[in-house]
């Protein structure tokens, strides 16, 4: 395909190339390039301490970036790869310091997206690609979203179509004897307990080290309150402005201000459409967006996370 081959000639000049991924959309440049790297930091406005992921086309290809692999790394390599899963590894020493933000521990995943797939075949190397999105901004889950995030900046997006999963993938830092969540993904805790048969620590919240765990993050612009049904009512009574309310049990609200977005009951649907709806809602014009709080239930962890990380 003439588009893939495109992409890998810009990827192997230093270009940089947004690329379409089940999770969210990335933006990729050479990980063996520093100029590269560069580019990447400065086309989001991220700080240059906060790592990068980097993608390779399949596990076979991770000691070409970590060293002291452990079992229980191979173990989910082998029962999530390819998909929406990220592992935090001992660092090879070749890796550049600017991926790893001067760490010694560097982020791996291997994509589904046939499309990303591809891409890193032909390229043959990994890819570092952080979200597609400006830094603190909701992550693009469609070509055309990266377009208005960093279409000017980007020398090529590849169209792969909507992302299957909408969130971020699960980051599991397997790096040190236990296993350790630094971000809940669509591959659950207790998938991945399941799969290891035993308990995972989650890192405590605010950890530096992980830029997707800064206070305000994944945020829309317009003014943003995560909200239970009763509050909502409450909320209400004294409004009189224009406001999106993103709902999950709520069917009608009397108030004409207020417009009724209904998304779906079940958490792997609501995870597909919840950047796209919140994209679309921050460019409406309304003055508020209120989203009803989401199920206590661990297939709505991640979802939980960025919503509370969304309304900060
Ligand atoms: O689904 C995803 O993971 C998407 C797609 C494009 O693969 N990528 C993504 O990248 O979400 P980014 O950069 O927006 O978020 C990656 C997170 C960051 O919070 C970063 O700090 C963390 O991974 N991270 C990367 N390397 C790390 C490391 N060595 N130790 C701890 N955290 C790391
Ligand atoms: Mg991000």
């Amino acid at each position: 395909m003439d588009m893939l081959r495109n992409a890998v000639n810009i990827l192997r000049k230093g270009g940089l190339v947004a690329i379409p991924t089940e999770t969210v959309y990335g933006l990729g440049a050479d990980a063996r390039n520093s100029d590269a790297i560069r580019k990447i930091f400065s086309a989001k406005g991220r700080p240059s301490n906060h790592p990068l992921i980097v993608h390779i086309a399949d596990a076979s290809q991770l000691t070409d970036w970590a060293i002291d692999i452990s079992q229980d790394a191979y173990r989910l390599a082998d029962a999530y790869w390819p998909g929406p899963l990220t592992l935090i590894l001992k660092k090879s020493p070749q890796v550049l310091d600017l991926i790893t933000g001067g760490q010694d521990t560097i982020g791996i995943r291997v994509p589904s997206h046939p499309v990303a797939q591809e891409l890193l075949r032909e390229f043959g190397s990994g890819i570092a690609a952080p979200s597609a999105n400006l830094f603190g901004r909701i992550s693009p889950t469609t070509a055309e979203a990266v377009q208005e995030e960093l279409g000017d900046v980007v020398d090529l997006i590849l169209e792969g179509g909507m992302s299957e999963i909408g969130l971020e993938s699960t980051i599991i830092d397997v790096s040190h004897e236990s296993p350790v969540l630094l971000r809940p993904g669509m591959i659950s805790v207790m998938d991945i307990e399941q799969t290891l048969q035993k308990r995972i620590l989650r890192r405590q919240v605010d950890s530096p080290r992980v830029s997707g765990s800064l206070a305000s993050h994944y945020a829309p612009q317009t003014e943003t309150y995560l909200i239970s049904p009763s509050e909502i009512f409450q909320f209400l009574q004294k409004n009189s402005s224009r406001i999106a309310l993103v709902a999950r049990t709520i069917v009608e609200v009397s108030d004409p201000n207020v417009e009724v977005i209904s998304m779906p009951d079940d958490a792997k649907a609501y995870a597909h459409d919840l950047y796209q709806t919140l994209r679309f809602l921050d460019q409406s014009g309304f003055e508020k967006i209120l989203i009803e709080t989401v199920p206590e239930d661990s297939e709505w962890d991640a979802i939980r996370d960025r919503l509370i990380r969304a309304t900060r």
